[in-house]
């Protein structure tokens, strides 16, 4: 069949692209599958639907998911006092701020989506590129997926047990539940899932309004007592403070999320920018309110000690509406979890479709057009994290992998401003930024190891180095091992999925 209704697909065309590496370039994602068919008039190419507003809802909707309501504990215990933890609140907003302007330099010079996977591709050509998709693919994605699922089980299992420690093991299980739903939503219809999440995004909203309006009225109210002495007690190692970021740092994850789908942004030389100049200081702002909020209903000791703040602010200020509070965060982290497996979806398949990872990871759907491959893959790896990992070792685990990329990204930039001095730059960040956020970068990666060298950190970084086991036989030489196809074959038949190269080249 020619005519299956696939919408649109690399996005080259018109696109000027970057090194012109990626001609079939990342963005043929699966929330471009429907719609009406490419004709020869109408060359296969992204529609450009993402304005402003939506701009700023992409980052700010990816960015507030599960952090802001579960990390303030650990963030607090980690630092020691209260001043000192909403320094670090503060300063991953700013970092954030700094890395997502380094960003917008680099996504408004190469506009094809996919981020860091096209900016190593121009900066460091194929192998670089690949291990970072590998380790997305294999590692970064299935992670949030897990970390985000496991602060769903929480609030939805201490919705039920008011104020004490809910048992782990069905905090796993509902977790592993929302995982099947969401797998099974996406597999469903692309239509489905951005549903899903425009319902929740909103919703995600109502809970942060809640939280910042019953603290300014606790406020008035004269609940400061627990705002008094803040810096008591800040512990100053290296390393705690390092992984303190990482804490914080989860809850502002997603702040590059645009540079993913740039070929779909309208202007994206001056609504990329600009979306990132009002989205993330948005995002700072609400998280800077919520945690004062949450400390005039609680001292920071029962902060500390408390396993859903959000849970014991409601249940402290909401009276017979208690039940409002974990019912929204869990459909905050419901919507994030959705919203990240659709981008995981979306990268596995653009990825598979350089030839970097395995075939039937391509593969789409033959009548649903979801890539359910993809899909599936990543949400085994990540019920794998949710059984045996707990929300702090995973954002640890994550953090620690992503820095590196992000920090990859960083010298990027700063190697490209030397070898393609006339590229046009329509966005141009003062080459200071990138540097340092790399600095701090290199300090996020070093410092805890140096502080605490634990094995998981050694892991992931063999882990990525260990990509090359793979690309040099499978995509260098492109290496066929003779069994793949009859079990590819075999996926495809059960899984009803078929490849869509022919419909996009
Ligand atoms: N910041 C989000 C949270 O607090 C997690 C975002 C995960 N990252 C992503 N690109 N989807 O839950």
């Amino acid at each position: 069949s020619t005519n299956t209704g696939f919408g649109t697909g690399g996005g080259g065309g018109d696109q000027r692209n970057g090194g012109g590496a990626q001609e079939k370039a990342c963005g043929a994602g699966p929330d471009q599958l429907e719609g009406p068919g490419p004709t020869e008039n109408d060359p296969i190419h992204l529609k450009r639907r993402v304005g402003l507003v939506s701009g700023v809802a992409l980052i700010v909707g990816t960015m507030i998911g599960s952090g802001i309501f579960v990390s303030p504990s650990g963030l607090l215990e980690r630092t020691g006092s209260i001043g000192m933890s909403f320094v670090i609140w503060m300063s991953c907003g700013l970092l954030s701020l700094l890395g997502a302007l380094s960003y917008a330099e680099l996504g408004t010079m190469n506009t094809s989506s996919g981020a860091e996977y096209a900016y190593f591709m121009d900066a460091f050509g194929a192998p670089p590129a690949f291990l970072f998709s590998w380790a997305s693919t294999l590692v970064l994605k299935p992670s949030q997926m897990a970390i985000i699922c496991l602060s769903f089980g929480k609030y939805a299992v201490e919705a039920f047990v008011t104020e004490c420690e809910p048992p782990e093991i069905v905090v796993k299980m509902v977790a592993l539940l929302a995982m099947i739903v969401i797998l099974y939503v996406n597999c469903y219809s692309v239509n489905l899932a951005t549903s899903v999440q425009n319902v929740f995004t909103a919703a995600k909203l109502v809970a942060v309004l809640i939280v910042i309006a019953g603290g300014v009225y606790k406020m008035f109210d004269g609940n400061t007592q627990h705002l008094k002495h803040p810096f008591a007690n800040t512990q100053y190692s290296v390393g705690n403070i390092a992984t303190a970021f990482y804490t914080g740092l989860w809850a502002y994850d997603g702040w590059n999320n645009l540079n993913y789908v740039t070929e779909e942004i309208k202007n994206p030389s001056r609504n990329l920018p600009r979306s990132i100049i009002i989205g993330i200081p948005l995002v700072t702002i609400c998280y800077a309110l919520i945690n004062v909020s949450y400390l005039t209903v609680m001292s920071p000791m029962e902060m500390m000690t408390s396993e859903a703040v959000a849970v014991v602010f409601g249940n402290r200020l909401l009276g017979v509406m208690a039940w409002l509070m974990p019912l929204s965060v869990t459909i905050s982290t419901f919507g994030s979890a959705n919203g990240t497996l659709f981008a995981a979806g979306r990268l596995c398949f653009a990825a598979s479709r350089e030839g970097h990872l395995l075939d039937i990871l391509s593969y789409v759907h033959v009548r649903r057009y979801t890539p359910a491959p993809g899909l599936i893959f990543h949400s085994i790896i990540a019920g794998a994290m949710v059984l045996y990992g707990t929300i702090d070792s995973l954002i640890d685990f994550f953090s620690f992998t992503a820095w590196i990329f992000y920090g990859g990204a960083m010298v990027a930039l700063i190697v490209m401003r030397y070898t393609k001095p006339t590229y046009p730059r329509p966005y141009k960040v003062p080459l200071i930024i990138p540097c340092v956020v790399l600095l701090i970068s290199i300090y996020l990666i070093i410092g805890p190891i140096v502080d605490k060298p634990t094995i998981e950190y050694l892991y992931a970084a063999l882990f990525i180095l260990g990509g090359m086991i793979f690309y040099v036989p499978f995509v260098h030489y492109n290496y066929r091992i003779p069994f793949m196809d009859g079990v590819t074959v075999f996926l495809q038949m059960l899984l009803e999925v078929a490849p869509t190269t022919n419909m996009f080249d």
